[in-house]
């Protein structure tokens, strides 16, 4: 059994060199989390073995998720599909993933781009810029708001009740009792409130996700009404801190690395690629967990059924089996040919993350106009405070200095 104390709020801001030192002792490491023993894999290659691996799930339906020992058998705890296995996984994924299609999300690329700039203006102009509270997290409660056919007036409610589901994402043994009493309450008020707006989108029909979920349970009935609302539940829960963590993390990378910024903005036509380095280096999904549903073997280590993984995607980003010079911040990294090895910040396989076209064009269209604006971009302070949560890591604030903003 290992000491992990890679998960504590201290080592929050940089959990980086305490991932080293869980890569150095085992490709999977015995831990203890709370009353549960279970495995962290830290390699890219143990990683991408287990979020591939056909034997692996989230296995609530059986009663063996060892991550909520609190959810009886058969009972599926929020998240839609992404708390499911296939068959009922796939069935529930078909149903939205035309909304999210490489050509959808593009679609979305001309307003994401109307707001990045209006948000930006908005904060010069009232003298200082917080990346996470006047860009990042604006943006995605916008974007996802529009997709879904959410007022953007209730994002107040929204953006605090998927705070609280975002930070009970984390295994329960990371939480406090309060952390979970909240996570309960906020799935159950945004479940009420998308219960309320589904019944007026079935009464009147707009030109949103929504509507047309409404409109085909009543036509098709292919859905129940509780699965519209968790489907709901889960595209707004998954798009928002993910979304905002990726801008924040991404921004701050570059403005640690001044002369990666430098490049990016003579090159500008590599700010693709520099997104998915910014998803490498420093992942908004720091860890997902997965079950055994069977007994299997993975990388030569065997593993019962019931056995619980902590994929440490963020530690097999930093493995220097799979990446040169790992902890190198590098903006052309995944420009190069051959092309640097696909990263595992929207996982793999199953449930590998519906809205990662839409997250990459926010991603794009925020730092790509950061970027564009020029002068000297730089932090307020290096003193950054990180959120509690664990798994979608990312700072509390950020605080810039732009041409408009300094001094
Ligand atoms: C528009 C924004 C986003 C939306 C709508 C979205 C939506 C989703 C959905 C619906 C799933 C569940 C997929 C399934 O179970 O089949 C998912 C999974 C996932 N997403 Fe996203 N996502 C967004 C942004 C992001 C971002 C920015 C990241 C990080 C870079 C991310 C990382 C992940 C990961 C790691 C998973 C797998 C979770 C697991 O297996 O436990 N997502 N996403």
């Amino acid at each position: 059994m290992v000491e992990f104390d890679a998960f504590d709020l201290e080592h929050r801001p940089d959990p980086y060199p305490r991932y080293r030192v869980l890569r150095e002792t085992a490709p999977f490491c015995p831990v203890r989390l709370g009353a549960a023993r279970v495995t962290v894999a830290t390699t890219y290659e143990g990683c991408s073995a287990v979020l591939q691996g056909a034997e692996w799930g989230r296995g609530y339906t059986e009663g063996l998720n060892p991550f909520r020992p609190g959810v009886a058998p058969g009972e599926v705890p929020g998240g839609s599909f992404l708390g499911m296995d296939p068959p009922e996984h796939t069935r529930l994924r078909g149903l939205v993933s035309r909304a999210f299609t490489p050509r959808a999300s593009l679609a979305e690329a001309p307003f994401v781009r109307l707001v990045v700039d209006r948000l930006l203006d908005q904060a010069v102009a009232a003298g200082g810029l917080d990346i996470v509270e006047d860009l990042a997290r604006p943006l995605s409660l916008a974007v996802m708001c529009r997709l879904l056919g959410v007022p953007t007036a209730d994002g107040p409610s929204l953006v605090s009740w998927i705070g609280g589901i975002a930070r009970g994402t984390d295994p329960d043994y990371l939480l406090t009792p309060a952390d979970i009493v909240v996570r309960t309450a906020a799935a159950r008020d945004l479940g009420r409130y998308l219960f309320e707006l589904a019944a007026t989108r079935r009464a009147l029909p707009r030109d949103d996700l929504l509507s047309r979920l409404v409109t085909s349970q009543r036509d098709q009935e292919v859905l129940t009404e509780r699965e519209v609302i968790e489907l709901c539940g889960l595209l707004l829960a998954a798009g928002l801190d993910t979304t905002a963590n990726l801008i924040a993390n991404g921004v701050l990378a570059l403005l640690r690395h001044p002369d990666q910024l430098a490049l990016l903005r003579e090159r500008p036509e590599i700010l693709p690629a520099a997104i998915e380095e910014m998803i490498r280096f420093d992942p908004p999904s720091q860890f997902v967990t997965r079950v055994a549903l069977a007994d299997t073997t993975v990388c030569g280590r065997p593993f019962r059924r019931g056995d619980g993984v902590v994929v440490l995607s963020a530690s097999g980003h930093r493995d220097p089996t799979a990446f040169a010079d790992p902890d190198r911040f590098d903006v052309t990294r995944y420009a190069a040919s051959p092309p640097a090895r696909r990263h595992l910040g929207f996982a793999l396989g199953t449930h590998y993350c519906l809205g990662a076209p839409l997250a990459r064009i926010q991603a794009e269209a925020a730092i790509g106009a950061l970027a564009r604006r020029g002068g000297d971009l730089s932090l307020v302070t290096e003193d950054i405070e990180y959120r509690p949560n664990a798994a979608l890591r990312g700072p509390r604030a950020l605080l810039v200095n732009t041409p408009g903003t300094a001094g």
